[in-house]
């Protein structure tokens, strides 16, 4: 069966998806952006849970369960800060979506719901952004089998929109 990608404007913490993905930062200790919401939906325990995972490196992933979340799993990723393109930045991006794609099938995930990764705080153009995430996910989803569906949940109209033109365009 064919996997489902598709773009939504939603509060990824509402989502009842297998797992949603977090923007983190290196501590995995919670900020502010999508981490923030999310640590504040999930409720203490996961900070509890993350203080014991030694941070994460950037490009990596970590899955912790969601506690007070609907989902069933965060997966905490932490994208690259943008510093004009030079600097990995692209190569980091994608590693972000391979190895959150990689750690949440291990626990046979069904559905997972992804934000604009790097795309706020990090400052990564999110007209770069998104091929680079569509592309990477369309290429690494046939090797999970298991998956269903692919979710880009947008905090913003004009995100959706951008994420929407690349999966209608399907080239990228
Ligand atoms: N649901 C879905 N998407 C959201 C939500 C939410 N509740 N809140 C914010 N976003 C979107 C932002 O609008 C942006 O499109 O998530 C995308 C990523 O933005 P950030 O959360 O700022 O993450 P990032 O750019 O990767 O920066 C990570 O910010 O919060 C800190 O601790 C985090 O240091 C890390 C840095």
């Amino acid at each position: 069966m064919s996997i489902i990608l598709r773009a939504i404007e939603a509060d990824i913490t509402t989502l009842a998806v297998d797992a949603i993905v977090n923007a983190a930062n290196n501590s995995l200790l919670g900020g502010g952006g999508v981490d923030g919401a999310i640590h504040r939906a999930a409720g203490p325990q996961l900070l509890d849970e993350c203080r014991h995972l030694n941070g994460c490196a950037t490009g990596d992933a970590k899955l912790t369960d969601a506690y007070r979340l609907p989902a069933r799993f965060v997966v905490h990723t932490v994208g690259p800060i943008w510093r004009g393109g030079q600097n990995g930045e692209a190569d980091l991006l994608a590693s972000c979506y391979r190895r959150s794609l990689e750690v949440a099938s291990r626990h046979a995930v069904k559905s997972i719901a992804f934000p604009s990764i790097s795309t706020g705080v990090y400052g990564f153009p999110i007209e770069l952004a998104a091929p680079i995430a569509v592309a990477t996910l369309r290429d690494a989803a046939p090797q999970w089998p298991a998956l269903d569906e692919i979710i880009f949940c947008c905090f913003s109209s004009s995100d959706r929109v951008v994420y929407q033109k690349i999966l209608d365009d399907g080239t990228s």
